[in-house]
């Protein structure tokens, strides 16, 4: 089986190939392509994928490539990870929206619209190029803003799931609260994208089991102060929805506070930055053959599990339906009712050799089914924007976007983030 990540140089590799080595059995990889424009850098993560894989006795072989066509060509599966402008941009992202009182955030609000229209042209670019070079392959995205990012490959008809470790990391959280194996934790998982709610967490008899129980009410008895904290959102709310809000949802909840907070801290983007070059000095030492510890100061826990897992069920790997339901980014197709079909949700899916194919979904909340939809019409708006430009879209999605929605604010932030993208985007 052959697989390429494109970002392939990305600090998150190790983890993934950490992943790819101790999951052989679930994914067979025989070859991974790692393609990356900066070349110093793909070289020195490739060389820790290669001695991580070493180490482990895995046959994978581990090539490199600044090329999209070359490297993706007969590919089985394509994981997307990439960020156009890198962690300078992403600074720019978390930065400029303070100015205005908006939170500035890599995914949401106003710095998450300068990331999807940076990102969406460039994503299609390389989707039409895996096309070309292994018509069939599974594109897989975990490349920001996932949700808009994954409309998008969805709307221009590619073979494309999208991911996000959010889901994965309440179920890991969970299960060690309640000290049992992740297997058994089955999520009750709604919304889109980093907006997203645990409804129900099931707790099944047995890995695999279709019989469980509702645990999520002794989970918020029991472990409701620990999981508050950990979200930084109060707990009374959390015992109040009887739901557990992803700590995304701090943007919406406490925007006006996080908006002081982020005034006051240095951006993630710069923190990010410091890590990524301490970790680059690591990779570099021959001696290293495993992922680092530092590597768990990043976001991105569990990725190589969520991926390992999805594109093992997409390729027909593994053992069959083995996993279970997945939490992907897919076509809503009637799953939330109150949405378009072409939008994207994030919802468990039943994944297998034909595709992603979401499960019912238990009629929304008004207090969620509201946020939900709002954020749907800013993604779609600011989906527009990506494909088409100019400024009166990007005002519209932000005019549109609920923390936003006034109109002399979204005109000042309009005007700051095409000044702070013109170099990416082709119309400005
Ligand atoms: C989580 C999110 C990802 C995001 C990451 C940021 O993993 O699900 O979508 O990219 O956090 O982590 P970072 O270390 O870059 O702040
Ligand atoms: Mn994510």
């Amino acid at each position: 089986m052959k697989l390429a990540v494109v970002g392939g140089g990305s600090t998150y590799t190790p983890e993934l190939v950490d992943g790819f080595a101790r999951l052989r059995d679930t994914l067979p990889v025989g070859e991974l392509v790692l393609i990356d424009p900066d070349a110093g850098r793909l070289e020195v993560v490739a060389g820790l994928a290669r001695r991580i894989l070493a180490r482990q006795g895995h046959p994978a072989a581990v090539t490199t490539t600044a090329s999209v066509a070359a490297g993706s060509e007969d590919a089985d599966a394509v994981l997307l990870q990439l960020r156009v402008g890198g962690q300078a941009a992403r600074d720019e992202d978390e930065t400029w929206p303070l100015e205005c009182g908006c939170v500035g955030q890599e995914t949401t609000g106003a710095g998450g619209l300068a990331k999807a229209l940076r990102t969406v042209p460039v994503v299609l670019g390389i989707a039409e190029q895996v096309r070309r070079a292994a018509p069939g392959a599974w594109i897989v995205d975990f490349t920001n803003p996932v949700g808009i990012v994954t409309r998008a490959l969805l709307g221009a008809g590619h073979r494309a799931v999208g991911l996000c470790n959010v889901a994965i990391g309440f179920q890991r959280k969970f299960a060690a609260h309640l000290g049992v194996a992740p297997e058994r934790i089955r999520l009750d998982h709604v919304g889109l994208n980093h907006l997203t709610w645990e409804r129900g967490v099931t707790l099944l008899d047995a890995p695999g089991a279709a019989s469980g129980r509702e645990v999520l009410p002794e989970l918020l008895a029991g472990s409701g102060e620990a999981i508050a904290a950990d979200l930084r959102l109060p707990l009374p709310l959390l015992r109040r929805l009887g739901a557990v809000p992803s700590y995304y949802l701090r943007y919406f909840y406490r925007h006006d506070a996080v908006v002081d907070e982020l005034r006051a801290n240095g951006s993630r983007a710069a923190e990010v930055a410091r890590i990524e070059r301490e970790l680059l000095t690591m990779y570099a030492d021959p001696a290293l053959d495993t992922k680092p510890g530092l590597l768990a100061r990043r976001g991105g826990a569990f990725y190589s599990e969520a991926a390992v897992q999805l594109i093992a069920a997409l390729l027909g790997t593994g053992p069959r339906g083995a996993g279970g339901p997945q939490v992907v980014n897919a076509r809503n197709d009637g799953t939330l009712p109150f949405l378009p079909d072409d939008a994207v949700v994030e919802v468990p899916a039943e994944v297998d050799a034909d595709g992603v194919r979401p499960l019912p979904a238990r009629p929304v909340e008004p207090l969620y089914a509201g946020l939900i939809a709002h954020v749907t019409a800013y993604e779609h708006l600011a989906l527009e924007a990506a494909l088409k430009g100019g400024r009166d879209r990007v005002h519209d999605a932000l005019l549109a976007h609920p923390l936003v929605g006034q109109e002399e604010l979204a005109e000042r932030l309009t005007d700051r983030l095409i000044a702070h993208n013109r170099a990416h985007l082709n119309w400005a």
